[in-house]
């Protein structure tokens, strides 16, 4: 992962701890009643994809034990993991493009409301995203995968239309002598591995995207209803689909790009559809990027301007996170895909303890209390989840002491001590075990593996009946926590 180039070392601690009363009196553990929203306190579990799931997307034990031990310590909310709405084919991500998956999802519900005495709500991440190649090697890109176009021919100053002759002679050019000759696009999927744009609207299922997109929501939200969840947050932040029409890059002009007006088009169209597929109790909000972190991306008064539509439009809550775009991922080796999560960019997202003098926590509380106040003077009062670091509880507090958000959510503090809030609430904040953010998780997500913390996955491995990872070293959920035990 791309690092600050200051490296300064940044450790996370418990704060100051709370007595009962500042508990009991607390900003965080006041219950949250807005519109559709209700919440036993202001804590939240945000999205995290573990890579649990079969590979054909299903719920298994391990994905119902992932979320069944969050549960245990009963957070107000967690939300489901980015889940895929169309019915194809995507690794052991889950998803919810079909019918077939309702049941596994249902027992997902079950679980979590068994596990938090019915005290967590939970809602589901819906996400659509576009095509992604593995990088090619180079002489198999130019040989098979390369469009030979007049504007190529045109640049290697070669009228022959012997294609294979082309192939051949671009093999022998050095990677200098291809940059000049190779269109910028042609030269990422060389140097990356090709990946789909919104704005690629030359292909029909891009241009159709506005067409099939609210109805392919609409229908994932009826199936999360009809399975028990609480409500859905679709997922319009990061590097996928509908994240990349809010974006400042999206040029489109069939409507659905250029102008902020534009952008926002689609996102508002696919809210409306799932709003008006569900029940009037159901939760529907969205997750959004108060910040894309990347050069030429949507500006602050962007953000606003979305944030605001969506409160008018009746968002439940608006879920805010930043960065985590492919525009600057790391070049992947040969055989591998681009992830996002590995430029600074990724940083932004998910910023680890060797940073720059900002530090790693609350890097997006700026943007965030600024989302707030755009909605509140907009006349609205959308409940606002803020995330970035926070993992103590004079954290927590401070963020909605000071409105930088209504609700706080936790990644990487929930994953390393699903209890926290739950020892905060019985007088044991001195027992909460503070993430140190290493980011040993998101590298183990960045391969694709199955996602646990360092301060736990080697712990009582010999514990009768615990799952473990596939090369049995570590075990998949952390180990249960008493008031009696650490
Ligand atoms: C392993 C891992 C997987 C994640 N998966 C998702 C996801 O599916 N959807 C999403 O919106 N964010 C995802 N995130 C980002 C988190 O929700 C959160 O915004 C980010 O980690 C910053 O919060 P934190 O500092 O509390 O960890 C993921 C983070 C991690 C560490
Ligand atoms: S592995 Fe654990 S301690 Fe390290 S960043 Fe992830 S959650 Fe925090």
């Amino acid at each position: 992962m791309w690092k600050p180039s200051q490296r300064i070392k940044w450790k996370s601690g418990p704060g100051r701890l709370p007595d009962p009363i500042e508990v009991k009196n607390s900003r965080l553990f006041t219950p949250l009643h807005n519109g559709r929203l209700h919440l036993r306190n202001r804590t939240w579990v945000p999205a995290m994809v573990p890579w649990r799931a079969t590979d054909e997307g299903f719920v298994n034990e391990d994905v119902l034990q992932w979320y069944g031990r969050f549960a245990r310590g009963r957070p107000a909310a967690i939300v489901v993991e980015a889940t895929g709405i169309r019915d194809v084919p995507s690794g052991p991500l889950l998803r919810i493009g079909h019918d077939r998956y309702v049941p596994g999802i249902r027992q997902l519900v079950e679980r979590v409301k068994q596990e938090s005495q019915g005290e967590t709500r939970l809602f589901i991440q819906l996400i659509d995203f576009l095509a992604i190649r593995r990088r090619p090697e180079r002489d198999k890109f130019l040989r098979r995968f390369l469009k030979i176009t007049p504007e190529l021919k045109d640049r290697l100053s070669e009228s022959s239309d012997d294609e294979d002759q082309l192939r051949e002679h671009l093999c022998t050019l050095t990677d200098d002598a291809l940059e000049g000759i190779l269109g910028a696009r042609d030269l990422e999927s060389m140097q990356q591995g090709y990946r789909e744009r919104v704005t690629d609207t030359d292909q029909e299922h891009i241009a159709n995207l506005p067409a099939v997109l609210p109805g392919l929501f609409a229908d994932a939200a009826k199936r999360a209803a009809g399975a028990g969840m609480d409500g859905v947050e679709l997922h319009f932040a990061h590097a996928y689909t509908m994240a990349s029409f809010l974006s400042a890059t999206n040029t489109r002009t069939d409507g659905f790009g250029g102008s902020r007006e534009n952008r926002l088009r689609l996102p508002v169209q696919v809210f409306r559809q799932v709003r008006n597929a569900v029940d009037e109790r159901f939760v529907v909000g969205a997750r959004f990027l108060a910040n894309e972190a990347i050069e030429g991306g949507s500006t602050l008064e962007d953000v606003c301007y979305f944030a605001t539509q969506f409160a008018k439009a009746g968002m439940d809550f608006v879920s805010l996170s930043r960065g985590g775009k492919f525009d600057d991922a790391k070049q992947p080796r040969v055989g591998q895909a681009a992830y996002p999560y590995t430029g600074p960019s990724g940083y932004e997202c998910m910023p680890q303890y060797l940073s720059d003098e900002q530090g790693p926590f609350g890097r997006n509380f700026r943007d965030t209390q600024a989302v707030r106040n755009a909605i509140h003077h907009a006349g609205f009062d959308t409940p606002v989840v803020g995330a970035g670091g926070i993992h103590n509880f004079e954290i927590a507090e401070k963020v909605l002491q000071e409105g930088i958000a209504d609700v706080v959510a936790t990644a990487r503090q929930s994953l390393a001590d699903p209890d926290w809030v739950v020892k905060l609430e019985s007088n044991h904040a001195s027992r909460v075990r503070i993430c140190e953010y290493t980011n040993y998780c998101e590298g183990l997500d960045q391969k694709h593996k199955q996602v646990t913390c360092q301060l736990w996955d080697r712990v009582a491995l010999d514990e009768p009946g615990i799952r473990k990872s596939r090369d049995g070293k570590r075990r998949l959920v952390a180990p249960d926590w008493t008031e009696h035990r650490d």
